[in-house]
């Protein structure tokens, strides 16, 4: 049984990681949401840090939002840290600071998905509820030699399904770590041990010597994704600022607003933490979105995910012109269709 080899390689190998030193659902919450889109390395000194600061679900509820962006700076996806923020207020307030002690409620908290609850439920909670991470996909589809790509929908309820079929119902959290760190250190994504594994002489890819093709992931459509935000400035004596775009790339000559973009969608809590936005105005600046959906532009290779911010501010140090001159400059057909919806608001 998959699940027996698992757990016997976990009890020799396991990784000494300091959220396993208790089943403490707070401590095992943040790590779980920490290490999501973060290698362990990395993730390991900002749980440190935080569990210093914050020692209890009580401690996290009183801090302030500031400082739990803060202490979070770096490790990126900052909703990750407001959601964390919220759900600590939450839990205090509606549950006197006890954790829901089931998959099924736990996943209705916010920022806690399949994953996260999986992972709280089997590990704090003795739950019977399979972790499906990059490394129990990659286990998985070697192990089994599936080929439904992992990210197509399909594919993600398949290897939920066989995942929870193969648990160890006595003890779902040390098989859950198990085949999370077997995927880790054993079953690498390049050059994995093959020789010294386990599974060996049971793993289909392994024997049709295809573990470089496994696991299977959908070709997603070759048009790129970019993110614009751009910075529409607003004073009382009715200026803005506009750039002339130079270099290579579309729109070269045309204006536009200043422009931040990204290669994720941020919001306002990242915008006024970007090093462009500081750049141009103070940290006290008053921001609005004026498209609540971005509009999105799309041209042949790229779609444009697009957000309009409106920052009212009479502290403009750079190159301004006035708003009733803005017609005369050329600009993208994106900048014109906002200009006139934006003009009649003004
Ligand atoms: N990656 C994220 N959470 C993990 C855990 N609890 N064990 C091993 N790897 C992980």
């Amino acid at each position: 049984m998959i699940a027996n080899r698992l757990v016997y390689w976990y009890l020799n190998n396991e990784r000494d990681l300091p959220w396993r030193k208790t089943k403490d659902p707070y401590w095992v919450w943040l790590s779980e949401i920490m290490l999501q889109q973060t290698r362990v390395a990395q993730g390991m000194p900002y749980f440190i840090t935080f569990t210093n600061e914050f020692e209890t679900v009580f401690d996290l509820a009183k801090a302030d939002e500031s400082k739990v962006l803060k202490l979070w700076q770096g490790l990126g996806y900052y909703s990750r840290a407001r959601n964390l923020h919220f759900t600590a207020k939450h839990i205090v307030k509606e549950f006197n600071g006890v954790f829901p002690s089931s998959y099924k409620e736990l996943l209705k908290l916010k920022g806690i998905g399949d994953y996260t609850a999986s992972a709280i439920a089997s590990i704090s909670f003795n739950e019977p509820v399979a972790v499906v991470d990059g490394n129990v996909y990659r286990v998985l589809a070697r192990y089994y030699g599936i080929s439904t790509p992992i990210n197509s929908s399909k594919g993600i309820k398949e290897f939920k399904v066989l995942a929870q079929t193969l648990i160890d119902e006595t003890q779902p959290g040390i098989y859950n770590q198990a085949i999370m760190d077997f995927g880790a250190l054993q079953c690498k994504p390049q050059n994995p041990l093959c020789d010294s594994c386990p599974l060996s002489a049971s793993c289909v890819a392994l024997e049709k010597q295809q573990i470089k093709d496994f696991p299977v992931k959908e070709k997603k459509n070759k048009v790129k994704k970019r993110y614009f935000n751009y910075l529409v400035t607003v004073t009382d004596d009715d200026k803005t600022i506009i750039e002339q775009r130079l270099g290579k790339g579309i729109w070269q000559g045309l204006y536009q607003f200043p422009l931040i973009e990204t290669l994720t969608p941020i919001d306002e809590t990242e915008l006024i933490l970007h090093q462009q936005f500081s750049s141009l105005f103070p940290k006290d600046t008053l921001l609005s979105l004026f498209n609540q959906k971005d509009v999105v532009h799309k041209l042949s290779h790229q779609h444009l995910f697009t957000k309009f911010w409106i920052v009212k501010t009479n502290n403009i140090s750079q190159k301004n012109i006035l708003w009733k001159s803005i017609k005369q400059f050329p600009v993208p057909v994106l900048i014109d269709n906002f200009l006139t919806e934006f003009i009649n608001t003004k």
